[in-house]
């Protein structure tokens, strides 16, 4: 049994081409597979520069099972009291056993240790399609507060989409204490085979 531990990525770990380039193929493996058929010719969601970029900020997070990453957040701060996550990705092998949920999690609490009380995600949604993470940030604790279209939030957007797609703006407010992440999540009864 593996146990998955999650952490900021130090600022030096820009310089990390090898685990720079790990994480940027995981959420490009991820995503291809999420957002498949939204794209016109299945661009890349990240590429290793933005992700070093993001790393140096100190807003990417990681988790990592026997060494390897199996999961990545981006967290950032947006306002005086308004966090934001983002690049949410688990790795396929492991989607359903609790990182992406740890991930969320580890963001809330970063934030809260930062003085947010809220929280937020932009997910990009096709017209008349579910998308799975919905209902799943729905159980989270995270309401639909506002929806955009594309061409008014990020018109540059609007000629790379396959489909017509709007945002919809997912926001907790009021975000809990969630010491647990510092112990191992096998604790929490996530566990890997
Ligand atoms: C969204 C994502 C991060 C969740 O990660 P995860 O590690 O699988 O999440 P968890 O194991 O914590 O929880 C998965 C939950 O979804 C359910 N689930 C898993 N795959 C599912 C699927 N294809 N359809 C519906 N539900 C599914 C699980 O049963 C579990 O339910 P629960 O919350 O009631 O227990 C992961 O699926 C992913 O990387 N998706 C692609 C990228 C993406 O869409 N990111 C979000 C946009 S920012």
């Amino acid at each position: 049994m593996d146990v998955a531990e999650i952490h900021m990525l130090p600022r030096a770990a820009a310089i990390d081409t090898a685990l720079i380039t790990e994480v940027s193929d995981l959420v490009n493996l991820v995503y291809a597979t999420a957002e498949a058929g939204l794209w016109n010719g299945g661009a890349d969601r990240t590429t290793p520069a933005e992700v070093a970029r993001l790393v140096a900020a100190a807003e990417i997070a990681v988790a990592r099972a026997a060494g390897e990453i199996v999961g990545c957040v981006r967290v950032r701060q947006v306002g005086p009291d308004v966090g934001e996550f983002g690049l949410l990705a688990a790795a396929p092998r492991l989607q359903g056993a609790g990182v992406g949920r740890g991930l969320v999690r580890f963001a809330e609490e970063h934030c809260r240790l930062l003085g947010r009380h809220r929280i937020q995600l932009k997910l990009l949604v096709p017209h008349g399609r579910a998308r799975f993470p919905a209902d799943w940030f729905g159980r989270l604790g995270y309401r639909v507060e506002k929806t955009a279209s594309v061409e008014d939030t990020f018109p540059h957007l609007v000629p790379r989409l396959a489909v017509p797609c709007e945002f919809h703006l997912y926001r907790k407010n009021s975000i809990e204490r969630n010491s647990w992440f510092q112990l191992s999540l096998a604790e929490q009864g996530i566990h890997f085979a």
